[in-house]
């Protein structure tokens, strides 16, 4: 036996080769299964895809690269749960393409804000953080609020990510430019774009051009705000 092994010692190539043989092993036992079962990502009550103001505030998140100092996974942990809310479900970021759990934070946790400050603290604190928390590290982004979102690049994303597997239907698709204008401006109706997007957040703006700050306040106010954890029919996912 030890002597056969001495084989596999003394020969590198035979020994890479037998390495990642086990290792292939292993991952195709781990990983095969999770393709094939349905139920990898269980369907929760209440996850729907983003709305076009916020898949617009999602980009901008990317874009400024939020997530290189904001995490949005709160961990199953005590500790974790007592400051951010309840854990992260894996539903809640089915619809995100790519996901932004992160792995850094110099900020605090993201993944539940949604609802935490008013529309009015988020631009003060976008425009300059140290006006609203002092000690604050975080940059300026006060730019963000001269710059348009443009609704055409926005229809052409939500396309996109309906290719992949996300249900825009064909109503949310014919009317992109119009929730736009009406999520991002405090003086429309809201009532259209909420039946297209339960719970989504009207942020404040100006209602003369839609800037990149009121979508990226409105993608802030809804994360972690989807699942309703009062809810009965969400008792399973209870701690
Ligand atoms: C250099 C690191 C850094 C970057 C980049 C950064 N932040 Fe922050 N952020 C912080 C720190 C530190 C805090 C805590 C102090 C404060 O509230 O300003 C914070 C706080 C926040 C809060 C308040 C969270 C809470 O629960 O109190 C929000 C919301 C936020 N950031 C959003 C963003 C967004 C959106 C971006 C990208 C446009 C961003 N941050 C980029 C460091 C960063």
């Amino acid at each position: 036996m030890f002597i056969r092994h001495e084989t596999i010692e003394k020969n590198a190539v035979l020994l890479m080769v037998l390495t990642v043989l086990t290792i292939s092993i292993g991952g195709i036992v781990e990983l095969v299964p999770l393709f094939t079962i349905e139920t990898t990502v269980e369907k929760v009550e209440g996850v729907r895809p983003y709305s076009p103001l916020e898949l617009a505030g999602r980009d901008i998140y990317v874009r400024e690269g939020c997530y290189t100092c904001h995490s949005q996974q709160i961990r199953a942990l005590k500790d974790e749960v007592e400051r951010y809310g309840h854990y992260s479900l894996a539903a809640e970021s089915m619809y995100d393409r790519p996901f932004q759990w992160g792995s850094k934070r110099n900020g605090p946790d993201l993944a539940r804000v949604g609802g935490k400050y008013s529309n009015d603290w988020h631009y003060a604190h976008l425009t300059y953080p140290q006006a609203m928390v002092p000690e604050s590290l975080m940059p300026r982004y006060a730019f963000l609020a001269t710059r348009p979102v443009d609704a055409a690049k926005v229809a052409r994303h939500m396309r996109t990510n309906r290719a992949l597997g996300n249900p825009y239907t064909e109503e949310q698709l014919a009317n992109v430019a119009a929730d736009l204008e009406a999520q991002a401006d405090p003086q429309a109706d809201p009532s259209d774009v909420q039946r297209r997007y339960p719970k989504a957040v009207q942020a404040a703006g100006s209602g003369r051009v839609v800037s990149e700050m009121d979508a990226l306040v409105a993608y802030l106010q809804v994360l972690g705000t989807m699942v309703d954890f009062t809810n009965p029919a969400n008792e399973n996912l209870k701690q």
